[in-house]
Order: structure tokens, then C-alpha cells, then sequence
């Protein structure tokens, strides 16, 4: 699943309290780690390492093999996905 909200109504907190919700969610509802996909550069790297994710793996190519058209973030295009997780025990690999 994306994570997305207009972008009317970026920057306003709406995100951080959609990911806080999941977060919590998925803690309440016995989870042990919760792990997210992102590109490797950008804004997002923080929005989600501020909630306490952590980097733990890379899927070289992943944005090229399973994209029809590329993808383009400030001028730069993706190319890997970067996974982040959540441990619940507050440990990360
Ligand atoms: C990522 C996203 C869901 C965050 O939602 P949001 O409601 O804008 O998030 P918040 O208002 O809680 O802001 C979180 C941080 O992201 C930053 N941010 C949000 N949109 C931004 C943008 N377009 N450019 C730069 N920074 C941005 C905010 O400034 C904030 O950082 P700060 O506290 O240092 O200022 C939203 O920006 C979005 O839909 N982006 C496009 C889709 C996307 O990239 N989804 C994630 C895929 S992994």
C-alpha cells in the first residue's frame, strides 16, 4: 500500500498522523516489526525515520523492474527502494 495525501494538504501534519496511527495500530495489534519501502534520497527518508524507523535493507532496482514508466524526484530518478523498520521490542537488526 502508498501512504499519500493531497498535495493541497501537505505539510500540515496529515501524514505524521496517518503514520502514527498505523504504527500504533500494528503495535496494538500484536505485530513485532512493521517495515516500509522508500526511495533513497528525499524527503520521505526523514518522515519516516523520525517515527523511529530504521534503515535495514536495500531492493536494488526495485523502482526500475517494477514500475512501468520511471520515476523522477527532483531531476534524480529512483532506481532502489530502501526498507526501513520498526521493531516493537526496540530492537532492529
Ligand atoms: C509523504 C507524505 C504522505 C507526508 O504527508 P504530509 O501530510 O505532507 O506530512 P506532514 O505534514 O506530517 O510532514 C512530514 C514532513 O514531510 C515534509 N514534507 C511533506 N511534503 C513535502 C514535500 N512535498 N516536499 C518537502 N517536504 C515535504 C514536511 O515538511 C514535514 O517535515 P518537517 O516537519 O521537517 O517540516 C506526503 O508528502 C505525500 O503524499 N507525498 C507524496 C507521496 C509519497 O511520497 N508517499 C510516500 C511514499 S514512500
Amino acid at each position: 500500500m502508498s501512504i499519500a495525501v493531497h498535495p493541497d494538504h501537505q505539510k500540515s501534519g496529515i501524514g505524521t498522523a496517518l503514520l502514527k496511527w498505523i504504527i500504533d495500530f500494528f503495535d496494538r495489534a500484536g505485530a513485532t516489526q512493521l517495515e516500509v519501502g522508500t526511495g533513497t534520497f528525499g524527503y520521505q527518508l526523514a518522515f519516516y525515520q523520525r517515527q523511529g524507523f530504521r534503515v535495514t535493507g536495500i531492493d536494488r532496482d526495485f523502482f526500475v523492474e517494477n514500475y512501468d514508466e520511471p520515476i523522477f524526484e527532483g531531476g534524480i530518478r529512483l532506481t532502489d527502494m530502501l526498507r526501513l523498520t520498526i521493531r516493537y521490542n526496540g530492537d532492529v537488526a
